[in-house]
């Protein structure tokens, strides 16, 4: 089965079971500029699973393109992938445990359907904690639909989200698919260390919000969220035990082999490189591809890309030693996923373009970087800890632009490793520095367009002016910047009055004529919400975030937030601001549309 038939396969299925099919949405989320990618087919439904009536119905399905970064130190193994299609059904409200396992079940078995064999699968349910009970209820079901294969484990394991700090979340059960041939003793079970259950599906019954306390409220109406990864799936149906093995990954392979006149399969640390190479490359492709692309750069979303397209240029240089060119092997991503997703067909030149144009900056970099490097080791390898240190690292990053993870992976090559701490603080005391020289966030604005960057601070002032005005119920709902205008969503139950529009304007100009600096911190998020910052509900955050404050200080300001940024240094450049539309966008949401001239 190939992955466009199995696209297409479940979602006729859903459909016949009432569900609507929805679009997926873009990789990049619009609600939140905290978030740098859409990491699940849940992640654009939070607001409907947390109580939002869906235009749509309360069954819905659809495919999502989905980046997870988290497990980038797995990618090149034979299941993790950084970009990766996620299907999925929703019950808002709807049916609930019996009725999603059932579906579930009769999806992957059915003669019509998946054809599974009832005894390659086996699923893992919740052992309970504390008022949450052992999930015999969905154990139940899967024993009288056959599955005997069934293992109770705890929270790390079968508990799903929020997917954010807070949100919706609740206990799961997980379906895996036996890769190997023989169970490796009578003990093992899904979720066995033996590493031949391949994760195929997870049923998340979502129960729960938790709350910004770290509490957890019930919701209102339970909801079922579903996600089923496409690549994996795709894996076991055409008996294989691995991604690359499989027909999405061949014409990918197949076009690395021809750049550098190898084959996969041979060298096992080649092959490695060529693992990377193929997901790293898609998952920029579609990056670049997407309607809201961003272009390599030092921050937020911009540099995930930028560190994915310059580690795979990286272990192109392993299979060769000039490199390999790595737009041809997007292209063959454009090819095969057009069809699907249309917009990287229309993005086609955009993406070849930045990859060259990033492909080249990093060529440069590299070759004086590993030369500094090359020089140092005589040195670095006298010492009896091998552990190189934190502030050599960041001379090689500050003064030739060599990233820290490519410092630590040559270090790790010759036996060693970086100290990160030391280079954390080295790095945080130059951005101090360079804020109070006057010099601009590093990286940050050299990238993004300059306008976008004003509007990203000027959508700061006014959230917290809309929360002065109307109140802290404001909650931030959807923010999206162009180089002509901001446009910003937020809870409010009411249109604006003429009265309000002006004192909300006249606020904003005042922090601009003030011409207050902006000040970038980084702090875990409890830090960050203790500090008095606005961080968005619902949302995924990383454990470290940016906190962006405009005031005369970090502790006498007008506004914080936590932002992945970049924003001005200043706000005086940002012009005199303007309300142009204040409308409803949906129920309880007002949306406001701004210049700046
Ligand atoms: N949201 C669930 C997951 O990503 C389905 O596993």
């Amino acid at each position: 089965m190939t992955a466009d038939e199995l696209r297409t396969k479940y979602i006729n299925f859903f459909v016949s079971k009432g569900h609507a099919q929805i679009q997926g949405k873009s990789l990049l989320p619009e609600n939140d500029p905290t978030v740098l990618f859409t990491t699940a087919g849940m992640h654009p439904l939070v607001p409907y699973l947390l109580g939002q009536e869906h235009p749509a119905g309360s069954r819905l399905t659809d495919y999502q393109k989905c980046i997870r970064t988290g497990d980038i130190d797995c990618v090149g193994d034979s299941s993790h992938l950084t970009f990766f299609e996620m299907l999925g059904n929703w019950s808002l409200g709807d049916y609930f445990k019996e009725e999603a396992i059932q579906m579930s079940f009769e999806f992957l078995t059915s003669p019509q359907w998946l054809n599974i064999p009832v005894e390659k699968l086996g699923v893992t349910v919740f052992e309970g904690e504390g008022e949450v009970a052992r999930d015999e209820e969905s154990a139940g079901v899967w024993k009288k639909l056959g599955i005997s294969r069934i293992a109770y484990l705890p929270r790390e394991d079968n508990w799903w989200g929020p997917a954010g700090t807070t949100g919706p979340c609740g206990p799961d059960t997980e379906m895996f698919y036996y890769v190997g041939d023989e169970l490796c003793g009578p003990d093992c079970k899904p979720g066995c260390s033996c590493g031949k259950w391949m994760e195929i599906w997870n049923d998340v019954f979502m129960q729960y919000n938790k709350n910004a306390a770290g509490s957890y409220e019930p919701l209102s109406r339970k909801c079922v969220d579903t996600g089923m990864g496409i690549e994996r799936t795709i894996t076991v149906l055409n008996g294989k035990s691995s991604v690359y093995q499989t027909e999405i990954f061949t014409p990918v392979i197949n076009s690395i082999e021809s750049a550098f006149g190898g084959k996969y399969g041979q060298d096992s640390e080649k092959d490695f490189s060529i693992r990377i190479i193929a997901d790293h490359v898609r998952s920029a492709a579609f990056i670049l591809g997407d309607p809201k692309a961003v272009t390599p750069s030092n921050v937020g979303a911009g540099y995930v890309l930028r560190r994915l397209i310059r580690r795979a240029v990286r272990h192109g240089r392993k299979l060769a030693p000039e490199g390999i060119k790595l737009s041809p092997i997007a292209d063959v991503v454009v090819k095969q996923y057009s069809g699907t997703y249309p917009e990287l067909e229309q993005n086609r030149a955009f993406i070849i373009g930045e990859l060259e144009k990033e492909e080249a900056k990093f060529m440069e970099t590299l070759q004086k970087g590993e030369h500094e490097f090359e020089k140092l080791l005589p040195n670095l390898l006298k010492d009896p800890r091998k552990i190189m240190s934190g502030r050599l690292a960041f001379k090689l990053y500050d003064t030739y632009g060599f990233p820290i993870e490519l410092t630590e992976e040559l270090a790790a090559e010759q036996g060693m490793k970086v100290n990160k701490e030391e280079f954390d603080e080295a790095f945080q005391k130059h951005q101090e520095l360079s804020r109070s020289q006057g010099g601009s966030f590093k990286g940050g604005l050299g990238d993004q367009g300059e306008m976008a960057v004003k509007y990203h601070t000027a959508t700061h002032l006014l959230h917290k002016a809309l929360r002065t005005v109307l109140g802290e119920h404001v909650a931030q709902k959807g923010s999206n910047i162009t180089a002509e205008r901001l446009r910003f969503d937020f809870a409010h139950d009411a249109p604006m009055t003429a009265q309000q529009i002006k004192e909300v304007t006249d606020i904003v100009n005042a922090q601009i004529e003030k011409d207050l600096p902006v000040f970038m911190e980084t702090m875990s998020l409890d830090e960050a919400k203790a500090s008095g910052a606005i961080a968005l509900f619902g949302e995924k955050y990383e454990s470290v975030v940016k906190v962006f404050t405009i005031g005369n200080s970090t502790t006498d300001f007008f506004s914080k937030e936590v932002c992945g940024g970049p924003h001005v240094e200043k706000t005086g450049g940002l012009g005199k601001f303007t309300i142009q539309k204040e409308q409803s966008s949906s129920a309880g949401v007002r949306r406001i549309r701004a210049v700046l001239n």
